[in-house]
């Protein structure tokens, strides 16, 4: 027998998860208060790229499991299994996490539960989060303390959302170590198809599991860091960061994933969660655990600036009427998503230099145009290189990686090219008479 649950925010994040909950045999309600994003969902396409999801999403609207909508009260009615999967953006001007969404999901929910239930909340909040909602709750819910609030952190990432749901490193659910009431009990049953392939279910506190999603970032953007800084050092001393990256990666310890060399991390999660994390741990009064944090961060910012200078300096010292195409906007490959893309970024300094910028995207050219409206945008790769005096290469598409560089040259003005995030082959593009640039690759 299916639960039945509901989903509140229906982003990256809370879509993917209500679809997977009914594809694993719950009835669904996905909540959101933006009804035209409902209203595409509802059709079976998601108001984002993330492979795989229509197909889930039809499925299971199909078959009567996932339904949608605006309505608190039925959301209420019909289930005792909420789960919060609203945004937590960076706070304008501040590192801190804006909390508006969580809270007014809380403050429209709460005073409807009458019955027992149970929230768990899965967007990425500040540690004490949860068992300050629970303190609200408390004094809003007419079932008082039958309603309790659990946090049961999401690591997917984008791209890879529906297998990383479904099959999970792990499962970290925090629950009121003093209080423990049937959250646990609750997350086994929602979960079981799922902790019946052996994957790891991990009770913790309510502050441990907060924990977990926020560290689990700040580790993966330190090692992304790191690999940056030695790129760095390489380019100085004529090493080669991918050799390097192998060198060291084969030690299980270290670990080759997420040691990729080039414009650096960006997205909706990384950048703004490590920022989160330490303006959090400054008002915790441990601001110097952190303030490493703060060196990951301008490490990966460093790596826009010099990809931008690098750009200037191979097309002879100014930018000023320069023609540039720029291959990719997404923050990475197989996602649509431009928040706090380094290609983007990179593309718009660029411009403010005085170069005039193509930008070629797979399938991010409609949010990178809200995003950059400024920029020129290209309908295909051959279009953005025409006629261009330098090519950067900044997403790893596949189809960029496949680029033929005999064709491309026909095209543009200088065979110049710079791998931003040294997915090409140096030797053939050079063997087709290219000027090859990594970054902290020979
Ligand atoms: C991340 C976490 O991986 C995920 O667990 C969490 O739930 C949300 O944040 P996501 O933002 O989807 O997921 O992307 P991820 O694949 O982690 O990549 C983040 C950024 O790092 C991208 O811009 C990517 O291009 C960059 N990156 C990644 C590198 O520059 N080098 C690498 O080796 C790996």
């Amino acid at each position: 027998m299916g639960c039945k649950i509901a989903v509140f925010g229906t982003g990256y994040l809370g879509a993917t998860h209500a679809a997977c909950m009914a594809e694993l045999g719950h009835d669904v309600l996905g909540v959101d208060i933006d009804s035209n994003k409902l209203a595409s969902l509802a059709s079976g396409k998601a108001p984002f790229f993330e492979p795989g999801l229509d197909e889930v999403l039809q499925a299971n609207i199909e078959n009567g499991r996932l339904r949608f909508t605006t309505s608190y009260p039925e959301a209420a009615d019909f289930a005792d299994i909420h789960f919060i999967g609203v945004a937590t953006p960076q706070k304008r001007g501040e590192f801190a996490a804006d909390l508006s969404y969580v809270d007014s999901v809380i403050a429209d929910l709460a005073p409807l539960l009458t019955r027992p239930a149970t929230i768990f909340g899965k967007s990425t909040v500040p540690v004490g989060t949860a068992a300050r909602l629970q303190q609200t709750v408390l004094g809003l819910a007419p079932a008082r303390d039958d309603v309790e609030v659990a946090w049961n952190p999401e690591f997917l990432r984008e791209g890879y959302a529906i297998r990383d749901t479904l099959q999970p490193d792990r499962i970290v659910l925090g629950i009121d170590r003093e209080r423990p009431g049937r959250a646990e009990q609750v997350a086994r049953q929602v979960y079981s198809d799922i902790i019946a392939t052996g994957v790891p279910f991990l009770v913790t506190s309510r502050e441990t599991a907060e924990l977990a999603k926020t560290s689990a970032n700040a580790f993966l953007a330190t090692k992304i860091s790191f690999i940056n800084a030695m790129a760095e050092v390489c380019d100085v001393a004529g090493a080669d960061i991918i050799e390097l990256a192998d060198a060291i990666g084969y030690d299980p310890r270290i670990g080759r994933k997420f040691l990729n060399a080039g414009v650096g991390f960006g997205g909706g999660c990384l950048p703004k969660d490590i920022r989160a994390f330490m303006a959090r741990a400054g008002e915790l009064g441990a601001n110097q655990a952190l303030t490493f944090l703060r060196e990951v961060d301008s490490i990966n910012m460093r790596r826009r600036a010099s990809t931008v200078e690098k750009t200037r300096e191979l097309v002879g010292g100014s930018l000023i009427g320069a023609r540039v195409a720029v291959l990719g906007a997404a923050f990475k490959p197989d996602s649509d998503d431009v928040r706090d893309s380094p290609a983007l970024n990179i593309a718009g300094q660029i411009q403010l230099q005085g170069a005039s910028v193509a930008v070629y995207d797979p399938k991010a050219m409609e949010n990178s145009r809200r995003l950059f409206p400024t920029l020129e945008y290209a309908v295909g790769v051959a279009e953005a290189c025409i006629g261009a005096d330098i090519t950067l290469v900044l997403t790893e598409w596949e189809e960029f990686r496949n680029l033929d560089p005999a064709k491309l040259k026909t095209l543009v003005r200088e065979p110049r090219i710079v791998d931003g995030r040294n997915c090409l082959d140096p030797e053939r593009w050079r063997a087709c008479g290219w000027t090859y640039n990594g970054l902290g690759t020979r």
